[in-house]
């Protein structure tokens, strides 16, 4: 076995994904690296623009390591967004203060025509550099986790120009448009995959695929744009590297998670907040690793209800492969002192 091997199989967070099950389950947090943080927005503030905090290899390093030095958690992600992948296609991208995204939106054929695959490396090449980076400074038990958005919610970001609730604009245009918006997926699917790989090839130890849109999605469109596009992209890695770990998250896709496991083929599944840990325990755990579901509101909260919840989610799925997070990203309001109390609490062997 090469020194590598050994490294990488010694990390609590890699161990579990391939299976292992231990009491203390490893522990990071999605959105770990942000605006609850002060040393976060002192960044943040300096960078400008968010992008321009994304594809800045220093600044973007630096947040990474953040929320490890102050929590020590066992895996750091990347900072980026998922946004990236149409800014790089050649989208205008904005990031507005108060509002969120604003994409200049796909429309038509014509629109989708502009994009181009052949541009990518220009801001990919950043992400990986700022990978490489990341990695080299880590310490030697903590994972580094790639990532990416899920073409779908890709999609609804560049077909809308903005978040919208329930996605209406674009599953209305996946119905008037079936053959542009495939074309649409196919390209997210093969952008994607090259970017993952590139991530991986950097120094990612395992990737997330965030699909944080799929609850929208009727039964057939679901495993029409959900579905089928995250196999391809799995598929797409796995000939290149067979033994990366992929976590998926078709958010509020809750009855459709057996299958979203079985017909993908991830090694492991993020839950949301709403799901029963019975029903996680009973279904998913048998056949997959698993990770959340803390709702993030309870973290703002603290207090005897967060430590209630903790030893609940601990004592049902410690009996198999878990991975503590949150159901979603962590909000801005958060205390600082609670995210301290909760890694606490997870490593506590009493809780
Ligand atoms: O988890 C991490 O610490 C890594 C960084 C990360 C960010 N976005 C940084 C970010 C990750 C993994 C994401 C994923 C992402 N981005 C998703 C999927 C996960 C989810 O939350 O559902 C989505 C849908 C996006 C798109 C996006 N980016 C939106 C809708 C927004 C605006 C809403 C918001 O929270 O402000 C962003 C901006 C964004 N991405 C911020 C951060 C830290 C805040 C921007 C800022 O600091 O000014």
């Amino acid at each position: 076995m090469n020194q590598t091997t050994n490294t990488e199989i010694s990390k609590p967070f890699l161990k579990t994904l391939q299976g292992q099950t231990s009491k203390i389950p490893p522990v990071w947090l999605m959105r770990q690296a942000g605006r609850y943080l002060p040393e976060y927005m002192e960044i943040r503030k300096k960078a400008g623009s968010f992008l321009n905090l994304c594809y800045s290899p220093d600044m973007a390093t630096e947040v990474t390591l953040q929320p490890i030095r102050r929590y020590g958690f066992d895996a750091a992600i990347l900072f980026s967004d998922i946004l990236v992948v149409p800014d790089a296609l050649g989208q205008k991208v904005e990031f507005e203060t108060g509002f969120g995204p604003r994409l200049d939106p796909i429309t038509d054929e014509y629109g989708l025509r502009k994009l181009d695959i052949n541009a990518t490396p220009e801001k990919f090449e950043i992400v990986y550099e700022t990978v490489e980076r990341i990695k080299g400074s880590l310490p030697k038990d903590v994972a580094l986790i790639g990532f990416c958005g899920a073409p779908w919610t890709v999609a609804t970001y560049m077909i809308a120009g903005q978040g919208t609730k329930d996605q209406e604009p674009t599953r209305m245009f996946a119905y008037r448009n079936p053959e542009t918006f495939q074309s649409l997926i196919d390209l997210l699917v093969e952008t994607s995959a090259q970017y993952l790989i590139g991530q991986i090839e950097a120094g990612a130890e395992a990737v997330q695929i965030f699909d944080s849109w799929s609850g929208v999605l009727p039964d057939s469109e679901f495993e029409k744009w959900c579905v089928q596009p995250t196999k391809r992209l799995v598929g797409l890695i796995r000939k290149v590297h067979p033994d990366i770990p992929i976590i998926g998250f078709p958010k509020d896709a809750e009855s459709s998670y057996v299958r979203f496991v079985e017909e993908t083929g991830v090694n492991a599944i993020s839950c949301g907040t709403s799901m029963s840990l019975d029903w996680i325990k009973k279904n998913l755990q048998p056949i997959t690793t698993v990770q959340g579901n803390l709702d993030p509101m309870l973290l703002i909260n603290g207090g005897e209800e967060l430590e209630r919840r903790v030893h609940e989610i601990k004592s049902v799925l410690s009996g198999r492969p878990h991975i503590f997070n949150l159901g979603h990203g962590i909000t801005p309001l958060t205390p600082l002192e609670n995210v301290a109390r909760l890694v606490e609490l997870i490593r506590s062997p009493s809780v």
